[in-house]
């Protein structure tokens, strides 16, 4: 499978690269699925990434991305992530965390926003960043826009909210301009998001795809690699740094 893999990807002259959290596993930033951990044991990731959520508990739900960002501060991209910087033209990514951007892919598209883009709830201004030395408390107040006073929020796609335009305008156009897609990690599960691997295969582009387990892309990948992307990217596109 490697191999059929390999050779299609010789043969592709722009590759783009589409991932989700297992992307990120291995450098130690849990998938979105995974159960939580210690102080944050108790909560639904679904069910504290909302609008809703931030509203009725805004220090709660700023505590969470805070320890979220002081957790991506602390990882570092594995050898799958400098392979993607080789090998793709650009990348979309469904994460919220910078590793691509620190493995040396070149302006990822961000469909679900960034940990690192805070901004004001209310008319949208970006707040300055670093917001301040992340910490890990169970509720930890947002602080207040320079501009109207009200909390900043995290930069990131919640449930029930619409994707950015621009980003989602270039992920479509990067899927239709590609001669082979990558799909590394992703349930796949979350629209629009999910739709843009079939962007690609419904123009006869290849798509192959990295994930340990079966995902609802499988039909319509052209291979299917099963294993961790730490593993896979480097042995399919060569090198480890
Ligand atoms: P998920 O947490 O839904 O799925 C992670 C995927 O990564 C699963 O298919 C795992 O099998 C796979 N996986 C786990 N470890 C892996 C590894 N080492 N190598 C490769 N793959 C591995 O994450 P996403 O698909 O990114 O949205 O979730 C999509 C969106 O749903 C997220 O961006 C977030 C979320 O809820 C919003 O917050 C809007």
């Amino acid at each position: 499978m490697i191999e059929e893999a390999a050779a299609l990807l010789a043969r592709a002259e722009r590759v783009v690269a589409f991932t989700g959290a297992g992307m990120s596993a291995e450098s130690g930033v849990p998938t979105f699925r995974d159960a939580l951990t210690g102080l944050w044991e108790r909560y639904d990731p679904a069910r504290l990434a909302t609008p809703e959520a931030f509203e009725a508990d805004p220090g709660l739900v700023w505590a969470w991305y805070e320890s979220r960002r002081a957790q991506v501060e602390r990882a570092e991209p594995h050898p799958g992530h400098h392979a993607i910087a080789r090998t793709a033209a650009t990348v979309i990514t469904q994460n919220v965390d910078d590793l691509h951007e620190r493995a040396g892919s070149t302006d990822p598209v961000h469909l679900h926003g960034s940990l690192f883009a805070p901004r004001c709830s209310r008319c949208r201004k970006p707040a300055a960043t670093p917001v301040g030395p992340p910490s890990d408390g169970e509720r930890i107040a947002p602080p207040r826009c320079t501009a109207c006073g009200a909390p900043i929020r995290p930069g990131v796609v919640w449930f029930g909210e619409s994707l950015p335009e621009t980003a989602f305008a270039a992920a479509l156009d990067a899927a239709s301009g590609c001669d082979l897609m990558l799909v590394v990690g992703t349930s796949a599960i979350v629209q629009p998001a999910a739709e843009i691997p079939h962007v690609a295969a419904r123009r006869g582009t290849p798509v192959v795809q990295v994930n340990p387990r079966p995902t609802p892309l499988d039909p319509i990948a052209t291979v299917n690699l099963h294993g961790p992307a730490a593993e896979i990217l480097p042995a399919l596109i060569g090198g480890t740094t």
